[in-house]
């Protein structure tokens, strides 16, 4: 079964997150509505709604996570759920217990949904196969497969500031070969309707078959900035490269290197995006990075929305309508 099939169940609801790739438009768009309904919620004084009270979410992470992990945990709250987060310092799988034996151990508690994060792609499935009926799998981020809730709150910030995606030039920058926030931004852009993504990058970052996902490469970052609308900057996935796949880091920033000068081959308004984290002066000089286009930040507090539709929808719950959740 692939990921697409596995993540409804027999009644077509959509059960598991654990990729974009494959899922309908209505399903992007109606969690991208229903994160609207949340936003507001982090302006209030009671930063609360009851839609998964009683329900227990842990969030397993495996390899190491500031953003993702802490926006699930404050998403989990912000629904009323009952919330663990495990870190891999702190798990019995340090001696020697399978990831498995691991998750049979916290289903004994009754637990409702797993997020999981693991440097392994496809954990995230191989769990959601062994999980029962009742509980729900959501994908963290698994090796260089895919993060498809980072996609997610990437296009509900596009769309906020863009308004629709369907006149967008989109260019993402740097390390596309290890990247499993760019595959499932790709994924993301292309069912939302986005008519233009390009990806910038030496060859030696860029998958050998990258034109099959719908994009155009571009190995000069100038040409490839030109008139673009949205710009998506992605980090060096050190920790994923097989050898010297770069001269340096100073040579990287010279030729790829988001910097005020190669952003004003953009459109004026052009946004610049992050998903995190952020090397200064690798991939992008401090002043864009802390500059008036960068939405950097405000993706982070818009993680927060987005987990939480992407929660409550597998867990059948309706979003609240504007006027409960302002
Ligand atoms: N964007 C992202 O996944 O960041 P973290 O590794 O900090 O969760």
């Amino acid at each position: 079964m692939t990921d697409t099939d596995i993540q409804f169940d027999k009644s077509g609801t959509l059960r598991h997150f654990l990729t974009v790739e494959g899922l309908p438009r209505d399903i992007l768009i109606s969690i991208l509505d229903s994160a609207e309904t949340f936003l507001g919620l982090g302006q209030r004084e009671i930063k609360k709604v009851p839609l998964l009270q009683g329900k227990t979410v842990v969030n397993l992470f495996f390899e190491p996570s500031t953003r993702t992990r802490t926006t699930f945990e404050i998403a989990a709250k912000r629904l009323s759920a009952d919330v663990i987060t495990l870190e891999t310092s702190r798990m019995s799988t340090t001696k020697g217990e399978t990831i498995l034996d691991t998750l049979n151990t916290l289903e004994a508690m009754h637990t409702d949904m797993f997020v999981i994060r693991d440097s392994f792609s496809g954990a995230a499935h191989l769990i959601s196969t062994h999980v029962p009926a009742h509980v729900s799998i959501i994908n963290a981020g698994d090796g260089r497969h895919a993060h498809p809730t980072q996609a997610m709150l990437d296009a509900f910030t596009i769309r906020r500031h863009k308004g629709d995606f369907s006149n967008l030039r989109v260019a993402i920058i740097g390390d596309i070969l290890h990247s499993r926030v760019a595959r499932s931004q790709i994924h993301a852009l292309n069912i939302l309707g986005v008519p233009e993504i390009r990806v910038i990058a030496p060859q030696t970052l860029l998958p050998n078959q990258i034109k099959r996902l719908g994009v155009h490469p571009y190995y000069d970052i100038e040409k490839g900035l030109d008139g673009v609308d949205v710009i998506i900057v992605l980090r060096l996935q050190l920790e994923r490269m097989e050898g010297q796949l770069i001269p340096s880091d100073r040579e990287y920033f010279r030729f790829y290197g988001l910097t005020p000068e190669r952003l004003s081959g953009a459109r004026p308004d052009a946004l610049i995006m992050h998903p995190g984290p952020i090397n200064r002066g690798l991939e992008i000089a401090s002043s864009v990075a802390d500059g008036e286009q960068s939405v950097i930040l405000e993706q982070v507090t818009n993680g927060i929305a987005v987990r939480m539709a992407i929660m409550a929808t597998l867990m059948g719950r309706q979003s609240p309508s504007p006027r409960e959740a302002d």
